[in-house]
């Protein structure tokens, strides 16, 4: 039994390495956007992190999960979710056919004309809304509106589209606004929601579409160097929103998932290369992708470990800027650039965490055959 997530770490055997999963956190996290915005739907994304235990939290506090396959929705459904909003751009046949068999439980968000073919010919009867890229772009880390992307369809195409789905028999009840991720700017996110809502009301008179339903997307901005979006400012922003009688929903994975994850790695390797203080440590980037994605430093603690097993001298600097690197065979490698730690020891456990979101779920870990890490979940006090 250990008191806290330290000493977990520091009894792991050696050389550690794991992803530690605390789906409490996911639990809180859902709480406080429930408490943010009392009136809408939350649909928990789980590209962020499919984490079984995570997911079976979301399943159990958010009012659904947004999927982007079938794959997903597959996990989803396992899990028990009974809400699904199935996303993703060029959905394939196998993909509405899962849709179809789930009308009631499944909400189609189609991305293009091809797509409602491809969902009436698979005799899909539940309910689509239309993935509109209407603009503006909001600031984030992943811009999905504005310009031109692969995502939805452009918003002058609205009437045509939704005159083919009405040709096709299928039931459009409104519009998915899907447009940034890490949206750290409150004031612009909760101008989207409201700008979204506006639009949407006005596209659906203009396209005759009976309008139940308008989802703002994810993007609730949680930076993995620790800034996250202002709930209480969007909560504030937002209280007077009308929606009545249309649902409105809301899909975030990065705010909900990030804080469920932590990623343990143990130094193998220390060593001075031109006055740089370099540790290499068991796993790296094929395990969590995000420092080398994004090109930043990924925050950890060091944890001290006092065992060495060996006759040789234990391996130790003090007072150093250390770069922790993977153990792959490529310079990107690097989970760290350079964090000021008072002592670092072969052996030493390093904490990586507020790493749940985009962290495990991106990673290429068949790189290299090195052996994948433990997948430890902790459920409350351990
Ligand atoms: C369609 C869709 N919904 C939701 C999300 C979740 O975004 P975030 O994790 O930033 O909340 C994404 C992420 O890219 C997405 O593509």
């Amino acid at each position: 039994m250990n008191d806290t997530i330290e000493d977990l770490a520091a009894s792991l055997p050696s050389p550690a390495c794991a992803w530690i999963w605390e789906p409490d956190a996911l639990r809180e996290r859902a709480r406080a956007v429930a408490a943010a915005l009392p009136t809408a739907t939350v649909l928990y994304a789980m590209k962020a992190c499919a984490n079984p235990a995570v997911l079976a939290a979301a399943v159990d506090a958010c009012d659904g999960i947004e999927c982007a396959s079938a794959g997903e929705a597959a996990a989803a459904i396992d899990a028990g979710a009974d809400r699904i909003a199935l996303s993703g751009p060029a959905k394939t046949a196998a993909e509405c056919n899962l849709a179809a068999e789930f009308p009631d439980r499944i909400l189609v968000h189609a991305e293009s004309a091809t797509e409602l073919h491809r969902l009436a010919e698979a005799a899909y009867t539940g309910p689509v809304a239309l993935r509109v890229n209407r603009g503006p772009a909001l600031p984030g880390s992943h811009r999905m509106t504005g310009p031109a992307t692969p995502f939805g369809i452009a918003a002058d195409d609205v009437p045509e589209t939704a005159e083919t789905a009405r040709r096709l028999g299928l039931n459009v009840v409104g519009f998915h606004l899907h447009a940034v991720s890490n949206c750290l700017d409150a004031a612009a996110y909760a101008a989207h929601v409201a700008g979204g809502l506006d639009w949407a009301r006005e596209a659906a008179a203009a396209s005759g579409v009976d309008l139940r339903y308008v989802n703002v997307g994810g993007g609730l901005g949680a930076d993995p160097r620790g800034q996250v979006i202002d709930l209480d400012l969007l909560a504030d922003l937002l209280a007077r929103l009308d929606h009545d009688g249309i649902e409105l929903a809301v899909e975030p994975g990065r705010y909900l998932a990030a804080p469920a994850g932590t990623y343990l790695t143990e130094i193998t390797d220390l060593k001075t290369v031109d006055g740089q203080a370099i540790a290499v440590v068991r796993g790296g980037t094929h395990h969590f992708r995000l420092p080398a994605a994004w090109g930043y430093a990924h925050p950890f603690t060091l944890i001290a470990t006092d065992t060495w097993p060996h006759p040789w001298p234990r391996p130790r600097l003090d007072e150093v800027d250390l770069r922790v690197c993977g153990e792959l065979c490529t310079p990107r490698d690097v989970l760290n650039t350079g964090r000021h730690v008072a002592s670092a020891a072969v052996g030493d456990r390093l904490l990586f965490a507020g790493a749940g979101a985009y962290g495990w779920e991106i990673s290429h870990d068949r790189f290299l055959a090195h052996p994948r890490p433990l997948q430890i979940t902790l459920d409350g006090p351990y």
